[in-house]
């Protein structure tokens, strides 16, 4: 692999995070080195060199902490100790260790709006009695109606279901999620210290920042007010579905985007800002529209980054990508934020299959086997257009694990080994997320896929794993590895993700058509997401081409580079 000047030590001027591309690791899922069939910190360790050659400029582990596993480990039963189906702390710092030495950095899951209910401060407040400091840390409520039989108010779990629960006293808590996830009190100076703290611990330990869970929900409206509207998250809403404007009859989610949250995340940036030598970041995951909304977790003082949904949302349609780029550069360069692109992660359909359904209507929480089937070819055509138009972009870009073996979700899953809360909590109504969260594939012919050294895996992999493993890939001209392998040097050599976008005219709506500039070149990038062959420009020279082109035209649902 060539070196390029965006891989030396970044400037005042760029910070590293500005357009680094970070790759998400899923813990569970990512190589196994005991054979248990969970994936743990030393395989993580084993195969960072992996990264390396994709040529990432860093990691996104999600959660390793010591937790109860109801929710797969966002749901955090000891914030400063690793799960034993993981490791150790010590296993931990050799992870880090090894990322340093090969210049990857590391960023770690926080999970601020809840514990679990097996945290040692649950287990107090459960043992205290009602109005004491201990229930404080978290929101329990007398219940409503005769006796309080009735939950304090009407909100709703984002995994479904209720969104309280009593405890034996009488009382209730409040849990956005499972029962098992019970949500802090961020009113509470006490906990807001304990998170300090949390970041100190691990920034002490080396790592380079936080992806921050939930990051707009932890602050609650006062009164915790009704609230009839839409719970989701996740991105499982449905593009034709309207979502009332707030008014009196419809305010807005008194438990999403509350104003306080901001002073949450300036108190952590000054905890960061005595770390500056190594710059580490906040990333929110923060369901929050329009563009607008999200853009005020990035002011100067606040975080670093923050998941472009929106992005991720979009379908498939040149005019709907188009003004997706375009409102969110818009809005992030008001508050002098780059966007932070993704196309998925291990709480969506991954874009390979999700891409492989018609570009209308809602998108799925989960596909089981009775499900009507995605075009895989299609899918996975449209998977690669998509990450190279976005690997194009300015800004940061989040690649979550598998996606550059072009990995689809399992779509015919058996619903006996499913695990997400969801499905449960639904009885099996809303099949969830376990199909994207599939134990990744090294090698064809090896027990698990490579995955680990016995056959065992927490979720069953397809067939179509076997192929798509990284042996089957690694050096083969045209495989999705080494499409994502060049893009990915493309990028870092232009340093385009530092670069300027201007949009190109003359091409049809169905085509998102712009040319990202930076001092070290420049690119033209032409996406086609409608049926018919577009004619290239005269005289281009093609950098890259997530498809093979047809007589120097540019086919349907493939995405081009030219030298600009
Ligand atoms: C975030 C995580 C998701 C988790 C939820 C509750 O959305 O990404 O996996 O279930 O928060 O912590």
């Amino acid at each position: 692999m060539t070196d390029s000047p965006a891989r030396t030590a970044p400037s005042r001027e760029t910070p590293w995070w500005r357009d680094a591309v970070i790759y998400q690791i899923y813990p569970r899922s990512w190589a196994d080195s005991n054979g248990d069939g969970l994936g743990d910190l030393p395989g993580i360790t084993q195969r960072l060199d992996y990264l390396k050659d994709l040529g990432v400029d860093a990691v996104w582990l999600s959660p390793f902490y010591r937790s109860p596993m109801a929710d797969a480990g966002y749901d955090v039963a000891d914030y400063r100790d690793i799960d034993p189906i993981f490791g150790t702390l010590e296993d931990a710092d050799a992870l880090l260790a090894r990322a340093k030495d090969l210049g990857l950095r590391v960023v770690v899951d926080l999970v601020p709006n809840h514990t679990s209910d097996e945290h040692a401060w649950f287990q107090a407040a459960l043992a205290a009695a009602p109005g004491s400091p201990e229930r404080d840390r978290y929101m329990f409520r007398d219940g409503t109606g005769p006796e309080g039989a009735e939950p304090p108010n009407n909100w709703q779990s984002v995994f479904y279901g209720d969104g309280w629960s009593q405890v034996p006293d009488g009382q209730w808590y409040l849990h956005l999620f499972d029962t098992k996830q019970p949500d802090l009190n961020w009113d509470n100076p006490e906990v807001r210290e304990e998170f300090h703290d949390i970041l100190r611990f691990w920034l002490d330990r080396g790592v380079d920042g936080f992806r921050v869970d939930v990051a707009h929900g932890l602050v609650k409206e006062a009164g915790l007010p009704d609230y009839a509207g839409p719970m989701h998250l996740l991105g499982e809403h449905g593009e034709d579905e309207v979502v009332p404007e707030p008014s009196a009859d419809h305010p807005v989610a008194p438990m999403w985007d509350r104003d306080g949250v901001h002073d949450i995340y300036r108190g952590w940036r000054s905890v960061l800002e005595q770390y500056a030598d190594r710059d580490p970041i906040l990333c929110a995951e923060a369901w929050v529209e329009p563009a607008e909304r999200l853009a005020r977790y990035l002011r100067p003082d606040e975080m670093h980054q923050a998941f472009n949904f929106e992005f991720l949302e979009t379908h498939w349609r040149g005019a709907d990508l188009t003004k997706v780029i375009t409102d969110s550069i818009a809005a992030e360069s008001i508050v002098g934020a780059p966007s932070t692109w993704v196309l998925s992660n291990h709480d969506v359909v991954r874009h390979a299959t999700r891409l492989g359904y018609p570009p209308v209507g809602k998108r799925p929480n989960g596909i089981g086997a009775d499900d009507p089937q995605p075009d895989a070819a299609l899918g996975l055509r449209r998977a690669r257009a998509a990450t190279l138009m976005m690997l194009a972009l300015p800004g940061g870009a989040y690649l979550y694990q598998g996606e550059e073996l072009g990995l689809p979700d399992h779509t015919t899953m058996p619903d006996a080994v499913r695990q997400d809360p969801t499905y449960h909590r639904t009885a099996g109504a809303i099949l969830g997320r376990d199909g994207c969260r599939v134990p990744m594939p090294w090698a064809k012919d090896a027990p698990s896929f490579g995955f680990g050294p016995s056959e065992q895996t927490w979720l069953p992999q397809p067939e179509a794993y076997g192929d798509l493993a990284v042996d089957q890939q690694d050096g083969v001209a045209g495989s999705t590895l080494e499409f994502y392998r060049s893009a990915l040097r493309l990028r870092r050599e232009l340093r385009l993700g530092l670069g300027t976008l201007s949009w190109l005219a003359g091409y049809p709506a169905e085509v998102v058509a712009f040319r990202v500039r930076s001092g070290a070149g420049g690119v033209q990038v032409l996406a086609n997401t409608g049926p018919a062959d577009v004619p290239l420009p005269e005289g281009a020279e093609v950098l890259l081409a997530s498809g093979d082109l047809v007589d120097g035209r540019l086919p349907s649902d493939t995405t081009v580079w030219l030298r600009d």
